[in-house]
């Protein structure tokens, strides 16, 4: 499965891995743009834009309520505990779109949240920023500015957090190797990230079980789950 960088191993000193959706699939929680995935049956302008929130913030409040639940439920999976054990041999960087603190919780150190976390708020409109704390019951909540309180995740047409954002582009143009694992790589700007590790000349390796964006660009593509593949990949490290 990895020959190709079965005897690199040893020079790999910085690794970055680029997270979508599907890393967390095998732990339940749905994907986008999958066959099951969440856009085939909610429609993402009326409950992930910042004109759906204001336009009925108590829709869109319910709907990430029913996400949280169900990604507090989940257990990180062999997938993300692998990208977790990697550290034992390279320095590790997650880089994920993912909302739901996996990666975290399977004991990642790195991680940047570029589209934010579902157990985070923050205001509408003053800098007020929190943890999601239970008994939350008005829906929508209030700041203690007035304003309504939502989701501290990022939404179609908004900009992604500028010092994660940043960092992103620095580590991914520092990278020996970048695993892409899980995402369909069609939102940008995280779709530019495997562009800059090109630029470093970084190896690319995509693990998808279906074809992506950026396929064609990559080094090595392992038809695969995560939970599947990022083991044998560890293993790779621990024999030598
Ligand atoms: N292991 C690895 N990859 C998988 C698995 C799996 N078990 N199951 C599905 N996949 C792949 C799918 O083939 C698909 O290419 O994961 C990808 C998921 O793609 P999307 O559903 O488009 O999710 P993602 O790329 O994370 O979406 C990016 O879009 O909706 C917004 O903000 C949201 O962060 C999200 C962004």
């Amino acid at each position: 499965m990895f020959e190709l960088i079965k005897d690199q191993t040893k020079n790999i000193k910085k690794i970055v891995f680029v997270t979508g959706a599907g890393i967390s699939q095998e732990s339940g929680i749905p994907t986008f743009r999958g066959k099951e995935g969440l856009w085939r049956n909610y429609d993402p302008m009326k409950l992930a834009t910042i004109d759906a929130f204001y336009d009925n913030p108590k829709l869109v409040w319910e709907w990430y309520n029913e996400r949280r639940r169900n990604i507090l439920e989940a257990r990180p999976n062999q997938g993300h505990k692998a990208i977790a054990e990697l550290e034992k041999y390279a320095k590790v960087v997650v880089l994920t779109q993912n909302i739901d603190g996996l990666h975290q919780k399977a004991g990642s150190s790195e991680v940047l949240e570029l589209h934010g976390s579902i157990i985070k708020i923050k205001c509408s409109v003053c800098d007020f920023k929190d943890e999601m704390v239970a008994g939350i019951f008005e829906i929508p909540p209030l700041c203690k500015c007035g304003n309504i309180l939502r989701p501290d995740v990022v939404w179609f047409g908004e900009s992604l957090p500028p010092d994660v954002w940043q960092r992103a582009m620095i580590l991914a143009s520092q990278c020996d190797l970048m695993i892409i694992a899980g995402t369909s790589l069609v939102v940008s700007p995280a779709n530019t990230l495997p562009i800059y590790a090109k630029q470093n000349n970084a190896v690319l390796i995509e693990i998808n079980p279906e074809n992506t964006e950026m396929s064609s660009e990559m080094d090595l593509v392992i038809r695969n789950t995560g939970a599947n593949a990022l083991p044998k990949f560890v293993s790779l490290f621990k024999e030598d």
